[in-house]
């Protein structure tokens, strides 16, 4: 028999999670983002699930490559750009878009653009403007610039208009709120002709009404994940993979026993402590706290005890029903991943992103 612990991937939640990422985005087509294997969710499933969105966004070339292969007919957009010249040529064979968003990369093109164009090749590029976040783009003062020179490139067919947002979910962020990467983004594009994309979902869920977009780039809720600023039940997502393993093993402690490695928790009184098929080796962050939610038989309880490479520890005292084989719910449905990610001090994309190759995927 295998060890229990199974993710169970939902492709019909990823299919209602764009039908409300279109929903919120009246007018703009949406690139359904699938970077890291589809948030760890797996590229051919999400690929199914996304069959409606307008295109596929990511940032890695081999699964660009791979989308074309398995038959993804629609744009695909490589967010990080190309890495160097060589890049332009599988653009061109695979027919990718790019964002562009520095220098170099209108040299590699200027370099390339008598063959390519004697090949009759265009690009679709996205001119990426650095609004607040500081990673990838031009400054808003030499947007225009850089815009002007690769509009004179001759293998360039669009320019979309493209920033991203560091702060769409806390709009009263201190230090830069979205108002001023919108009015930075305004001030760079003025008079510029090309498509608009700004929002990623973030944007998509909390600024609908106020965000001017022809395209929008939504991630995270497509897998049914809050990007902030609510919870993913208020936005109406749905999860898209489910975590679940079963009890191996149960024990009957008493005050002032201790669990696990490094005797981390110590029991104040006798206590049943539920054995769990999942470690850190599965994608279970090992920094999950004592009280990090868990279901067992889909009971809410808590983690007692450090995770380990292959197992963690619940607390089953209030649970006298629970036996070896009890099912236990590590996210998904019932228990969202953004309480577990809280808990454990990160987030619902660090933890989709980090399921394990070992666990086996099934859809359901
Ligand atoms: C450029 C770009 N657009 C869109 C997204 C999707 O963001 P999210 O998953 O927060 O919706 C990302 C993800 O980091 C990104 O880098």
């Amino acid at each position: 028999m295998p060890r229990p612990i199974v993710a169970t991937i939902h492709v019909d939640s990823i299919k209602h999670n764009l039908a409300v990422a279109k929903q919120r985005s009246p007018g703009a087509k949406a690139w359904g983002v699938l970077k890291a294997n589809g948030y760890g969710h797996g590229l051919e499933r999400v690929m199914r699930g996304l069959a409606e969105a307008d295109g596929l966004a990511l940032v890695e070339f081999d699964n660009a490559v791979r989308l074309r292969e398995m038959g993804w007919k629609k744009p695909i957009l490589l967010l990080e750009g190309f890495f160097g010249p060589a890049d332009l040529k599988t653009m061109a064979g695979y027919d990718l878009q790019s964002a562009v968003h520095c220098t170099e990369q209108l040299e590699w093109l200027e370099a390339a653009q008598e063959s390519l164009s004697a090949r009759g090749i265009k690009f679709d590029l996205h001119l990426k403007m650095n609004t607040g976040m500081n990673r990838l783009g031009f400054m808003p003062d030499a947007y225009a610039a850089a815009h002007a020179r690769l509009s004179a490139i001759s293998c360039v067919g669009s320019i979309t208009l493209m920033t991203h947002f560091a702060n769409a979910d806390d709009v009263d962020h201190p230090l830069m709120p979205i108002t001023e990467q919108i009015r930075r983004f305004e001030l760079g594009a003025a008079g510029l002709p090309g498509l608009r994309s700004l929002s990623n979902s973030a944007g998509v869920l909390l600024h609908h009404d106020t965000l001017r977009n022809d395209w929008v780039r939504p991630g995270i809720m497509l897998y049914g994940g809050t990007p902030g600023g609510g919870t993913a039940e208020e936005f109406g997502l749905q999860p898209a993979m489910t975590l679940s393993s079963e009890l191996i093993g149960i024990q009957d402690i008493a005050a002032g026993d201790a669990v696990g490695y490094g005797s981390r928790f110590q029991a104040e009184g006798p206590m049943r402590i539920g054995v769990v098929a999942c470690g850190y080796a599965d994608g279970y962050p090992r920094h999950a706290p004592l009280g990090t939610p868990v279901l067992v038989d889909g009971v809410k309880t808590r983690l007692a005890g450090r995770v380990s490479m292959d197992m963690l520890t619940v607390d089953l005292t209030d649970l006298p029903s629970a036996r070896v084989g009890s099912k236990v719910t590590l996210w998904g449905r019932g228990l969202p991943i953004d309480d577990v990610a809280e808990s454990a001090g990160t987030i619902g994309y660090e933890l989709m992103c980090a399921l394990a190759q070992r666990v086996p995927v099934v859809e359901g």
